[in-house]
C-alpha cells in the first residue's frame, strides 16, 4: 500500500501546529463585553439567555426549537464543556457572552473546529433575544478574533486564521462579518438544507490582517 514519508507528511502541516495553551487564556473584554469560557455554575444564566426569547435565535440556530429543554440541560452542558477543556487534545472551546458588570449572560459564542496543523479556528454565534441589535455580537466577536488570533506569549490562543460562515439569508449574521472588515472568501451554492438546498457565505481574517487595539480588521486589508 503506497504510504506518504514523514517528510513529505511535514510539509503538509505548520511546523508548529497549534495546541491549546495551558492554562486556558483568560477572558476577552471590549469594553461592558466579556467572552469566556464557560464556568461552573454557568448553567441557570445559560439556560435563561436561551429561553428568553428562543424565537429570536431561529431559524439559524435550529436547536434553540427543542435544546435546553430544562435548566438541568444547561447546567449538563455547561459541565460537559468544562471537562472538555480540561482535555489535552480539545478542539472545540465554547464560550459565554457576558454583561461584564452584571455577569448576566447575552449569547454564546465559541472557538470551534480547530485544525491545529493549520493553526485555524471557526467562530459561530447567538445573543440572547431580548438584547439584539444593540451591537453586542460585534463588541464580541472582535474581542473573540483578538483573543483568537493574539500570540501565546501575549496571553492569546495564539491561531492564524479565522472563519466565520453564515447562511446567504442571515442578514443579521452577515452585517457581524460586514462591521469587523472580515473578507468575504467565499460564497457555497446550496451546500446547506433549511426547508431548501441555500447558499452559505464564509468570511475570514488572518492574524496579521488584525488591528488588535481596536478589535478590527485593519483599514485597507
Ligand atoms: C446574528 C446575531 C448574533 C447578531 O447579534 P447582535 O448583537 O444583534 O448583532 P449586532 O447588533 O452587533 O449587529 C447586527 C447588525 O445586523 C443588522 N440586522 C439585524 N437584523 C437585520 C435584518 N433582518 N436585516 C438587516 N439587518 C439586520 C443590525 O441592524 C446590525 O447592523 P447595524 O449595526 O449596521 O445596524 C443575532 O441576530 C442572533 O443571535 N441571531 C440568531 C442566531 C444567529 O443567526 N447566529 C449566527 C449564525 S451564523
Amino acid at each position: 500500500m503506497f504510504r506518504m514519508s514523514d517528510a513529505w507528511m511535514a510539509r503538509l502541516k505548520d511546523p508548529q501546529p497549534w495546541s491549546a495553551p495551558r492554562p486556558l487564556p483568560q477572558p476577552a473584554t471590549a469594553g461592558d463585553i466579556c467572552v469566556r469560557l464557560y464556568q461552573q455554575g454557568d448553567g441557570p444564566a445559560l439556560f435563561a439567555a436561551i429561553d428568553d426569547r428562543r424565537e429570536a435565535l431561529l431559524p439559524w440556530m435550529a436547536w434553540a426549537s427543542s435544546d435546553p429543554r430544562r435548566v438541568d440541560d444547561s447546567i449538563f452542558y455547561v459541565e460537559r464543556c468544562r471537562r472538555a477543556y480540561e482535555k489535552a487534545d480539545c478542539l472545540d472551546f465554547p464560550m459565554a457572552i457576558l454583561d461584564a458588570s452584571s455577569g448576566a449572560v447575552l449569547g454564546g459564542t465559541g472557538l470551534h473546529e480547530i485544525v491545529p496543523d493549520l493553526r485555524q479556528a471557526e467562530i459561530g454565534y447567538w445573543v440572547r433575544g431580548t438584547h439584539q441589535g444593540k451591537g453586542i455580537c460585534t463588541r464580541a466577536i472582535g474581542a473573540l478574533i483578538s483573543a483568537g488570533l493574539r500570540p501565546t506569549e501575549e496571553g492569546g490562543w495564539g491561531l492564524r486564521r479565522i472563519l466565520i460562515f453564515n447562511d446567504v439569508e442571515n442578514v443579521a449574521s452577515r452585517r457581524v462579518c460586514v462591521k469587523l472588515g472580515l473578507r468575504l472568501e467565499m460564497r457555497m451554492q446550496k451546500d446547506r438544507y433549511l426547508d431548501s438546498y441555500r447558499d452559505t457565505l464564509g468570511f475570514a481574517v488572518l492574524a496579521d490582517e488584525w488591528d488588535f487595539e481596536h478589535n478590527r480588521t485593519k483599514p485597507g486589508t
